[in-house]
């Protein structure tokens, strides 16, 4: 017998991410591309609430909501679907995102809310999949997915679904620039094979840099700085040449590294503890951003934060 009155409720706290080097080999046949891509979670977070329902809803609030899509397209529903299915259930949820990761930004938050629900579902169900199982639905969604499960810092191979966790010696301080708008991930992939082809280049296979991880795990900001690379930078810039001038205005203002975050229209700004607050104001004053997010990496990955008694 249920004994406690309250909805069984699980609610999972899921980090955004920079990818502090994002290699990008050539357009593979299956149309993605291979990576070496380094990603470091930032303590910017999506709460998802998981609570028993008739038939799979979802809805969500915060700053950028009414961006997010809430049909089976979804990757917190398409999560809940895919770990229904594999247990033998049906996907009768309310998923509530709080949504906190910039919508479309490049810093992950689809990915976010689709770990989040997955992890939040797993623990109303009591499914008892294993965490190497749970990675596996993970990568079936999509190839930044694994990652926010795992959190921290981690090294992305293949589509970027292979993820191997890296040390990290110290907190890292970043600023991040919101832009109007979004960027399509496909898009900019597309920018970036279109912008090889008329450059004539072959473009090398994808390779992690070892000064970065020596950065990362010596937790040395400055030799970070020296190191972070987005190959998809160019093709962001092409569709959002607009966005030089936010680089800029952080570079101005004091930063240590300035880079479009993963796909973009998100700026990352890699900072000393001390100057954050002047490269904040600093990109807030110029006018080049719609708003600034500062935050500190790296963050723990997909996190269960409330699990009412009859839950589990
Ligand atoms: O895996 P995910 O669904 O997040 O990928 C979204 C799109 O981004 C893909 O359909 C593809 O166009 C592009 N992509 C890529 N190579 C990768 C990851 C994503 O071309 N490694």
């Amino acid at each position: 017998m249920n004994r406690n009155p309250k909805t069984p409720a699980v609610t999972v706290r899921v980090p955004a991410k920079v990818n502090v080097q994002l290699a990008v080999g050539p357009a593979r046949p299956d149309g993605f591309h291979d990576l070496a891509n380094v990603f470091l979670a930032v303590g910017l977070y999506d709460e998802i609430t998981v609570t028993p329902a008739d038939e799979l809803r979802l809805t969500c609030d915060g700053p950028g909501s009414a961006e997010v899509p809430l049909d089976g397209g979804n990757l917190a529903a398409r999560a809940a679907t895919a770990l229904a299915e594999r247990t033998g259930r049906a996907p009768a949820v309310h998923i509530h995102i709080d949504k906190n990761i910039p919508v479309a930004g490049g810093m992950a938050g689809g990915s976010a809310d689709g770990a989040g629900a997955l992890l939040a579902c797993d623990a109303l169900w009591d499914t008892g999949l294993s965490r190497a199982r749970l990675l596996q639905l993970c990568a079936e969604l999509g190839s930044d997915v694994p990652f926010s499960l795992i959190g921290g810092a981690a090294l992305g191979t293949g589509r970027g679904e292979q993820v191997r966790p890296l040390p990290v010696g110290d907190s890292f301080h970043w600023v991040f620039a919101l832009a109007e708008g979004g960027l399509s991930t496909p898009a900019v992939y597309r920018e970036f094979d279109r912008l090889a082809a008329a450059a004539g280049r072959p473009v090398p296979a994808p390779v992690a840099s070892e000064a970065l991880l020596r950065a990362l795990r010596d937790g040395d900001a400055a030799a970070l700085a020296a190191a972070v690379s987005n190959d998809l930078q160019p093709a962001a810039l092409s569709l959002y040449p607009a966005l030089a001038d936010t680089l800029a205005a952080g570079t101005k203002g004091g930063a240590l590294a300035a880079l479009v975050s993963g796909s973009g229209p998100t700026t990352a700004f890699l900072t000393d503890a001390a100057t954050a607050p002047a490269v904040a104001a600093a990109l807030q004053d110029s006018g080049t951003c719609r708003a600034v997010r500062v935050a500190s990496s790296p963050a723990a990955g997909a996190t269960v934060t409330k699990a009412s008694a009859s839950a589990r």
